[in-house]
């Protein structure tokens, strides 16, 4: 059922939000807010089902590549937006650009994102620090939230590849200085599939990270298939929202898999999309609402 609001109070479901607060308040609160990647209508409506039912705070992002491919930073806008009304959202969801490019920050903070991610850890130090702070002025000067990262995270991730993997704690405090509102930084972390020989996370090195940056929230990427005593740890030490892509992508491509080697969609009108992609959907939504109850989210909205 879509609402028709009447008057501008009743209007106020419509609102993104900038992911600042909720984040301060999964800092102070020992929890993490999930960062959920959005590929699609499908994949925005799944997450922003899920976060409701779970009653958790959410931060929906989108790479550059999958901006592009849904048709461009506006109309993630419009499509985050205009669900966020017509579902009739009520928990706090955030719009965030996912490793922007210096242009691509600029350009979401242009077209209506409330937060974004300048990632230029493949710039020299010195660079980085320049350019991080030109957006962060910009994004604060109309109140849109940033996160900026330090030494790379491994993996590959929309045709960018990082070797680093443990940042320098040095350097994740010149940028948390810069007054960046949460920091992204390697610790063993990878985009994509952990392989079998995966380390772990460094937990040692993220307790000189969190020491040096004086409780700036920290992100952790790749967080798909990461043991979930491995992130309950990596909370209690300053992350404050965990990035899944991956995983939600595996449940959904698993599912549809599943329902097509049925043959099910030979089956009457089993190849009308919002059948054959509905056993996908469901698996999303159950997925990002355990997620929500293992980074402890779920009833903090
Ligand atoms: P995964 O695809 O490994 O979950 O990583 C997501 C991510 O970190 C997005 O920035």
């Amino acid at each position: 059922m879509i609402k028709v609001p009447k008057n501008k109070e009743e209007n106020n479901f419509m609102v993104l939000v900038s992911a600042k607060e909720m984040i301060e308040k999964a800092h102070e609160g020992h929890y993490a807010i999930p960062a959920f990647n959005t590929n699609n209508l499908e994949w925005t409506k799944c997450i922003l089902t899920a976060c409701e039912q779970a009653k958790s705070p959410v931060i929906i992002q989108a790479s550059e590549g999958a901006a592009k491919y849904m048709g461009g930073y506006k109309m993630v806008v419009d499509m985050v937006a205009d669900l966020h009304d017509s579902m009739q959202i009520t928990v706090p969801v955030a719009l965030h650009l996912d490793h922007g490019t210096y242009e691509g920050a600029k350009a979401c903070i242009e077209a209506g994102f409330t937060s974004v991610m300048f990632d230029g850890s493949h710039y020299d130090i010195d660079e980085n620090i320049a350019k991080s702070k030109d957006i962060i002025a910009l994004a604060h000067s109309k109140g849109v939230s940033v996160e900026c990262e330090v030494g790379g995270i491994g993996g590959v991730e929309d045709g960018v590849a990082s070797n680093g993997e443990l940042a320098d704690p040095a350097e994740c405090k010149a940028v948390a200085d810069l007054g960046v509102d949460f920091l992204a930084c390697g610790i063993g972390n990878i985009h994509g599939k952990y392989p079998e020989n995966w380390a772990g996370l460094s937990f040692d090195r993220l307790n000189e990270i969190n020491e040096a940056v004086d409780g700036k929230p920290l992100v952790l990427h790749g967080g798909s298939g990461i043991p979930f005593d491995q992130t309950s740890k990596a909370i209690t030490m300053g992350v404050s929202k965990i990035n899944v892509n991956t995983e939600l992508q595996l449940v959904f491509a698993d599912a549809t898999r599943k329902y097509v080697e049925a043959g099910k969609d030979l089956e009457g009108k089993g190849y009308d999309p919002r059948k054959l992609l509905k056993p996908g959907c469901d698996a999303i939504i159950a997925k990002a609402i355990e997620l929500c109850e293992a980074f402890g989210s779920a009833g903090k909205a």
